[in-house]
């Protein structure tokens, strides 16, 4: 079925004579009418007057069946008013079918995300790239692409000898096996507090050594990645985060080193007096880089670039990347040089800002890095003190707080966290999005009927309505641009709306008309809240 922008879209191609796509139609004020089109960029393509091309055509668009009234307004505006009835269904059957109406499509597309390093805890910022990764590959799999979520994770290269170095000058067995990810980090730490050249001379051999194969680095490497997923996955299961694959670094290394020949023989590298090997771009466009080191093992990027060959040849039609800005210049490298090499999987650097929180709000455990586990751990504490309604929601309350706080803002913006703005029940926050749906859910409780388009719909219930009615193309416009932040920003503005109808709208206690036009309000709104928080990976609860 074609929606009304689309309907409207070519009705009015063909009667102005000009392409109008359905991005050219607007959502207007609600004061000016349900849908909107500027005729004048058409006018000044077809050469003529816009506001005399919209008047010659208003009438004519006036007779499609659905709209009531189109105005001429400004400079050259079409302003439509549909009739409402038909509106009002045109909105529930998109709101009652599956996924909004949205189809499968072919396209297999690719979703990094998260990707931590061994022997190391996730911090805040894999917290924000957490909340991005999941609801992005949400919001894909929606919007009917073949999905595949992949962690990809930090398993190989220098740092890795690095804690075997550690963990055998000063490890401890025992310590370990009580708790793997402490210890682990604490050697970590400790190497970089405490290493001379020295040691990380001897750490370096470890590293080359776990490329080598050697077989006493390769069981302590595979006890260290083992136990970082260990652990990682504790906190994924928490946040409700699933990953279609687990891969790494340490799965592309062996294609990592072709890749360096190929490219050698290609001319893309060239070798240095030191046999490493290195990249350059045409006319200085980005800084040169090295792609194998001089004692032959291969770099981050040279891995990523069998990585990208690999998912080429795996089929994906597409290749999305979760990474934080501070790695832009990383991937415009890492495209660049696979441009050279012919791979044309079209690939993204889906990028983002950091995540600041308050000044002292947290103390970064040692090391200096503040732990995602405990940021969230922080935000159930808070939820459950600002709540107090009801106990066992705290855990959904704090987490749906902590990613709303990060989906909210638009990715290529840094996020100045608080406590107290997060966690509020007022505005833009997550509990308010959850408050607002369990208030709607508690009124489906009480009632005795299901609702049903009856009678006028008042000026409160019409605005809900309209703002129902942007579901759809807020979700693919949020699939389009991979940025969740439409659908968060879209869901709190309907909640604001639904409070406004909520306060001047009573459903349960008015007449049986307006009750039954009311509650397939309020169903809707339910639909289509609870499918949105699921976009952003935040719980629905029944109440609150
Ligand atoms: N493990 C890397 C880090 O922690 C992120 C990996 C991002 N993905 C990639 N394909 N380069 O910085």
């Amino acid at each position: 079925m074609k929606s009304i922008k689309q309907r409207l879209a070519s009705e009015i191609t063909e009667k102005i004579g000009a392409e109008v796509s359905v991005k050219d139609i607007e959502r207007p004020e609600p004061e000016h009418g349900d849908f909107a089109y500027p005729v004048m960029k058409a006018a000044s393509e077809l050469g003529e007057n816009p506001r005399g091309l919209a008047e010659e055509v208003s009438g004519e668009l006036e007779d499609m069946d659905f709209v009531e009234k189109v105005d001429v307004a400004g400079p050259g505006y079409l302003n439509f008013h549909l009739d409402s009835d038909f509106f009002a269904q045109e909105v529930f059957d998109t709101v009652e079918s599956e996924k909004f109406g949205f189809q499968d499509k072919d396209d297999k597309i690719l979703v990094e995300f998260s990707c931590p390093n061994l022997a190391k805890p996730m911090h805040i910022g894999h917290l924000r790239n957490n909340c991005l990764g999941d609801s992005l590959q949400r919001i894909m799999r929606f919007v009917g692409y073949d999905v595949t979520s992949e962690n990809y994770i930090g398993d190989w290269g220098t740092k890795h000898g690095q804690v075997i170095y550690a963990f055998k000058k000063w490890g401890s067995r025992e310590e370990f096996d009580e708790n793997p990810m402490e210890h682990m980090y604490k050697l970590y730490v400790r190497l970089h507090d405490e290493a001379d050249e020295e040691d990380k001379e001897k750490a370096r051999e470890w590293s080359k050594k776990i490329e080598d194969g050697d077989e006493e680095a390769v069981e302590l490497w595979k006890m260290f990645r083992e136990a970082t997923i260990e652990y990682n996955k504790e906190d994924y299961e928490r946040m409700d985060i699933e990953f279609d694959r687990w891969t790494g670094e340490s799965v592309v290394a062996e294609e990592a080193q072709e890749i360096i020949e190929e490219g050698l023989e290609k001319g893309i590298f060239e070798r240095d007096n030191d046999g490493s090997v290195y990249v350059e771009f045409e006319d200085e466009k980005y800084p040169s880089t090295i792609v194998k080191r001089s004692d032959g093992s291969t770099l981050y990027l040279s891995r990523d670039i069998a990585n990208i060959r690999k998912r080429e040849r795996e089929g994906f039609d597409q290749n999305l990347y979760i990474v934080a800005n501070e790695q832009n210049l990383h991937f415009q490298q890492l495209f660049e040089i696979a441009e050279e090499f012919g791979i044309d999987l079209p690939s993204e650097h889906v990028s983002y800002g950091m995540l600041h929180l308050e000044e002292g709000s947290m103390s970064s455990s040692k090391g200096n890095i503040i732990k995602l586990d405990d940021v969230i751990d922080k935000a159930v504490e808070k939820a459950s003190e600002i709540e107090g309604r009801s106990v066992g929601n705290s855990e959904a309350v704090g987490l749906g707080a902590v990613k709303y706080a990060n989906l909210s803002v638009s990715r290529s913006k840094d996020i100045e966290f608080s406590w107290d703005e997060v966690l509020t029940f007022e505005g833009d926050s997550g509990p308010y999005l959850q408050y607002s749906n369990t208030r709607a859910k508690s009124i489906l409780r009480k009632a005795s009927e299901d609702g049903e388009v009856k009678g006028e719909f008042t000026e409160e219930e019409y605005r809900l309505l309209r703002k129902i009615s942007e579901v759809p193309e807020k979700i693919e416009n949020a699939a389009e641009e991979r940025e969740p932040a439409k659908v968060a920003n879209y869901l709190s503005a309907l909640c604001e709306e639904f409070n406004s109808f909520y306060h001047s709208s009573p459903v349960l206690d008015a007449d049986e008309e307006d009750m039954l036009r009311r509650l397939k309000l309020v169903e809707a709104f339910v639909d289509v809240t609870d499918t949105g928080l699921d976009l952003l990976g935040i719980e629905a609860l029944e109440e609150m």
